[in-house]
């Protein structure tokens, strides 16, 4: 490892405390670096707006940092643990090229804010992502139900029998899901969209920061003024990005339950491509939905991080080098969630139901519950009509599953489904990338 940048004379420092302090943070700043480049050039940027540089040596170091984006993008420059963490990688990579210009940079910031902005910038990029993920995840599945809304399939309660359903209304259903899910990562994006830059270590600094500028040229809604605040928003911030990436991940869980059920030979109600399956290493027989189990296990990979993350919070207000640890659950969270949502419409077009099976799994029994309903909208008292529907006999074999769905016309049900108004609020949370 280099010297540190915080090392002033000759204090020894000893390598393997320093190594268990620094531990894989130089490597995951591999995912934030870009952020902190761009952060910091709008910090050079506000430090010449109020004369601590001069343009000249603005330009110098936008300049500067663009190489090194490019450099680091290209792989020329690489981010290992010969420096203690990405923020010092920068100022190391400034003082090089342009010697005390490059020391400059840190006027008026600390690691604290750095940190802080560059992992803001990061999360407001995977939740656009998760956006976009989950707006096309209920695109594909709303397609579906659009395309073959009356299939009968029976539906299930407590996993029984209970009244017709259709494969539409199976897809509409999830359609909802991520609409909300799409909506919710807009609302996330939109509360942490705050600019923590210009706080420097919690407290402010003794010069008129430009915080406008950095606020304007970051593309963030708001400044996040209070410095305390600022410190205290880390974890809480990245807490709020998994809660909205879990609630995506819930509705896969969900999905994938009913797809690995649907799939066996005693439901038998699907079939999946080939490439979506693979074979047992020896049974030669098998078929196994193992990545639909494993999409199935996707959530707790985010719950497991959402944990950690919330144990670590346990502090008092201001910045704590336990905050560092936060960085790897949320990426690995992140990295995860968003490769699993990202196979979904795949899954999702990929799903053959088997209509015939379907219907032939329905059995008279299963109108009883729209026969006893009908006998009351009739005049007959619900009790009564509800006790007698079962020895109806004749009157529930005369009907058919395709009369069930019709019938049942209460607004979203399978035999009005709505999709127009699904489609309405979809377009309406459509991302504008
Ligand atoms: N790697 C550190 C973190 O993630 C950067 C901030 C260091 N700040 C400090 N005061 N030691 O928190």
């Amino acid at each position: 490892m280099a010297d540190f940048i915080w090392q002033k004379g000759r204090a020894s420092v000893d390598e393997r405390i320093m190594r268990f302090m620094a531990g894989e943070d130089v490597i995951l700043d591999r995912e934030l670096f870009v952020y902190d480049l761009t952060a910091s050039r709008a910090h050079a940027e506000g430090l010449v707006h109020i004369g601590v540089l001069t343009t000249d040596e603005g330009q110098q170091i936008s300049n500067a940092l663009e190489s090194l984006r490019v450099a680091f993008l290209n792989g020329e420059f690489e981010l290992t643990d010969r420096f203690e963490d990405g923020h010092s990688a920068i100022e190391a990579y400034l003082t090089d090229v342009l010697g005390d210009t490059g020391k400059k940079i840190h006027a008026g910031r600390s690691r604290n804010d750095q940190v802080l902005v560059a992992t803001r910038l990061f999360l407001r990029d995977r939740l656009d992502a998760l956006h976009h993920a989950c707006w096309t995840c209920a695109d594909t599945l709303l397609t579906r139900a659009e395309a073959d809304p009356d299939t009968p399939m029976p539906g299930f309660t407590h996993l029984q029998h209970a009244v017709v359903s259709s494969t539409g209304h199976w897809f509409a259903g999830y359609a909802e899901a991520f609409i909300d899910n799409a909506a919710l990562s807009a609302d996330t994006r939109a509360w942490i969209d705050a600019n923590p830059l210009g706080t420097a270590a919690g407290f402010g600094v003794n010069l008129p920061l430009d915080r406008t500028h950095t606020t304007k040229a970051l593309g963030f809604s708001r400044t996040q003024i209070n410095p305390m605040y600022a410190q205290n928003s880390r974890g809480k911030f990245e807490l709020q990005t998994l809660n909205a990436l879990g609630q995506a991940l819930l509705d896969v869980r969900r999905i994938a339950w009913d797809l690995s059920l649907f799939c066996t030979p005693e439901f038998d109600y699907i079939t999946l491509p080939d490439e979506h399956t693979t074979g047992s290493s020896i049974m030669p027989n098998k078929r196994n939905p193992d990545l639909i189990e494993l999409l199935r296990a996707s959530y707790g990979v985010v719950a497991g991080a959402r944990n950690e993350l919330e144990s670590l919070l346990s502090l008092p207000a201001g910045y704590h080098r336990d905050l560092q640890f936060t960085k790897a659950p949320l990426l690995r969270a992140l990295r995860h969630g968003l490769d699993a949502m990202a196979l979904m419409p795949d899954v999702i077009s990929g799903i053959t139901f088997k209509a015939e099976h379907l219907r032939a799994r329905i059995e008279p029994e299963m109108f009883a519950t729209d026969l006893a309903v009908q006998h009351a909208a009739a005049g007959t008292p619900f009790r009564d009509a509800y006790r007698s529907a079962l020895g109806a006999g004749d009157a529930l074999a005369d009907v058919t599953p395709e009369d069930s769905i019709a019938k049942r016309v209460s607004p979203g049900a399978p035999g009005q489904l709505q999709l127009d108004h699904l489609r309405q609020r979809l377009n309406a949370v459509r991302p504008n990338l």
